[in-house]
């Protein structure tokens, strides 16, 4: 039987012994197995799609399938049948990779990186009814169009685009002296490419740039990318074993030349937050990542899954800062509000469903706990002396892991998204943010604010 039909087969037989009911509400899961990237994210026929790195036999990372979710308003995603599994010798060792989706002639293509051969090239499919079908020629950028130097088994993750009558494709590639770059390959008709430039290199690194994405806005291109191993330089960066940053600067289409504006920046500082995908739609660019993390104990696998995506969010430029906001469409699902203001010490109050928190303080010491059957789950404290954030998650066996964040202003806002296994927190009006699992089933939980003064909170009933 071929893995596509297996895949299949074996998610139609084992669904059924799947517990559903710890699941979150707004954070999409796959119903069984694991899942890491967002791949192919895309709307197409009037409905958004959304394509995942996906291992369907364990809660663990197996050679890679692509998995399949569409969604009428970002919000809410239906999982459909595998979309594709490994098939050919250059995808059949470890799989199917990361890549991206494009609509042309009413047709969705997608990009992606297949391992096999010992080595990763690039290679096309297009989507018939719930199945990528793979070109017969793949595939369309293999290890030879690589510049010298490169190593052709970290040569993956394709993001395409359109511009100026021409397809682009930014893709992640390793040297042989371990720079790490982004390089850019171009085509008139997806078929036949040609590499045309380095992007972005960063040395003195070990590990890939992974996932690049790309949005435009006005004469500005932010180019966003996850880098394995970036090293830490304070105790508020790069704390994870891998990061997402991102760099704002202008994209010359003619000579094909990237000029940042701006150093690396991080883009979420929390626990769980990698390998996030643009799309870019009626002029909006939203963004969904795997929220989770390479290289730790997946709590979830004992309802049997493991992975999980971020709410979508949209993203702006303003004077080279990239903000995020929970995307506009997650309000339809909003019961109803309550608007506080000027509350004086503590604020406590029980739920029992997902909320969005809208926080604004004066600029003081704060704590915010999060506490479910008696224990803390969630601790975030601002201290105000130097404007640091910490956010504590208590692990299984009580020990709290730690998370820190700066707050650039003084103008204390916070949001934050509890979901009945996720907190996304977005500070300073979404400058930054900190997207983080936690590791209980919240039917029933309690927050506790302690302030000097909480000048509103604003709280959304979902
Ligand atoms: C990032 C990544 C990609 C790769 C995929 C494999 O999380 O390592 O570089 O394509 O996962 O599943």
């Amino acid at each position: 039987m071929d893995k596509l039909t297996q895949a299949r087969e074996y998610i139609k037989n084992n669904s059924d012994k799947i517990i559903l009911k710890n699941r979150d509400k707004y954070h999409f899961t796959v119903k069984l197995g694991w899942n890491n990237d967002p791949n192919g994210f895309s709307f197409f026929e009037g409905k958004y799609h959304l394509f995942y790195q996906y291992y369907p036999y364990d809660t663990k990372w197996g050679q890679m399938h692509w998995g399949h979710a569409i969604s009428e308003d970002l919000v809410s995603f239906i999982e459909q049948e595998v979309a594709m599994a490994p098939s050919e010798d250059y995808d059949n060792d470890l799989g199917c990779f990361s890549g991206s989706a494009i609509v042309k002639d009413d047709i969705l293509y997608a990009v992606y990186t297949g391992v096999g051969n010992n080595k990763q090239t690039q290679n096309l499919a297009h989507l018939e009814g719930n199945q990528l079908i793979k070109y017969p020629n793949n595939p369309i950028i293999d290890d030879k169009m690589l510049p010298n130097g490169y190593d052709i088994t970290n040569f993956r993750d394709p993001y395409i685009l359109y511009k100026n009558d021409y397809y682009y494709i930014f893709v992640g590639a390793k040297k042989l002296n371990n720079d790490a770059s982004i390089l850019l390959y171009k085509s008139k008709d997806l078929i036949k490419w040609q590499y045309v430039n380095i992007i972005y290199n960063r040395k003195d690194n070990n590990g890939m740039l992974e996932c690049p994405s790309v949005a435009f806005f006005d004469d500005k291109m932010v180019l966003l990318f996850s880098p394995q191993e970036q090293k830490s330089t304070e105790i508020y960066n790069n704390q994870n074993p891998c990061s997402v940053m991102y760099v704002i600067g202008k994209m010359d289409f003619e000579k094909d030349l990237f000029t940042p504006l701006t150093p690396m920046i991080e883009i979420d500082k929390g626990f769980d937050f990698y390998a996030p995908q643009i799309l870019t739609h009626n002029q909006n660019v939203y963004m969904i990542a795997w929220m989770n993390m390479w290289d730790k104990e997946y709590v979830s696998s004992k309802d049997g899954y493991a992975g999980k995506m971020t709410i979508v969010k949209e993203l702006t430029l303003i004077n080279n800062h990239l903000y995020q906001s929970f995307n506009s469409q997650l309000f339809k699902y909003q019961r109803n509000s309550e608007k506080i203001s000027n509350i004086k010490g503590v604020y406590q109050k029980n739920f029992n469903s997902p909320i969005l928190l809208k926080i604004a303080l004066i600029d003081d010491n704060m704590q915010f706990v999060l506490t479910h059957l008696d224990s803390k789950e969630i601790i975030l404290s601002y201290r105000k002396e130097d404007r640091l954030i910490t956010l504590s998650r208590r692990l299984n066996d009580g020990i709290y892991e730690n998370r820190f964040n700066i707050m650039t202003s003084k103008d204390i806002e916070l949001e934050i998204f509890i979901d009945y296994n996720s907190v996304e927190i977005i500070f300073d009006k979404g400058l930054t943010s900190m997207t983080s699992n936690v590791f209980t089933y919240l039917d029933e939980y309690q927050i506790n604010i302690e302030s000097e003064l909480i000048k509103y909170l604003n709280i959304c009933y979902f």
